[in-house]
């Protein structure tokens, strides 16, 4: 299993924004709705487009640079599923967010 790292305090996440963060160095883009947060790699899959700027629709976040359209709560581009955004794990606890990342 991968060990966890912390990566952002709860309270400081606003709902329904993008946030990126930078755990272990690596760029993530957490997305806060009520409890719950979502993290994916803040590069796109498709030229490595940062994803922080892209425009948010419920859970669905628009590529700034060519519209490909993503999951955020599976990171599966829309348009053909096979295709994803790497997702990491989330674990709340003591009101800090921690991330399954390498
Ligand atoms: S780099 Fe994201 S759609 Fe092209």
């Amino acid at each position: 299993m991968t060990p966890l790292t912390e990566a952002a305090e709860l309270d400081r996440l606003p709902e329904g924004k993008l946030v990126p963060v930078f755990p272990n160095g690596l760029p993530v883009l957490l997305l806060r709705r009520g409890e719950e947060v979502f993290a994916v790699e803040n590069r796109c899959a498709h030229m490595g487009c940062p994803l922080a700027a892209g425009e948010l629709d419920g859970y669905v976040l628009r590529c700034p640079c060519h519209d490909w359209r993503f999951d955020l709560r599976d990171g599966k581009f829309l348009d053909a599923p096979e295709l994803s955004l790497r997702t990491y794990a989330v674990k709340i606890k003591d009101g800090k967010v921690f991330l399954g990342v390498p």
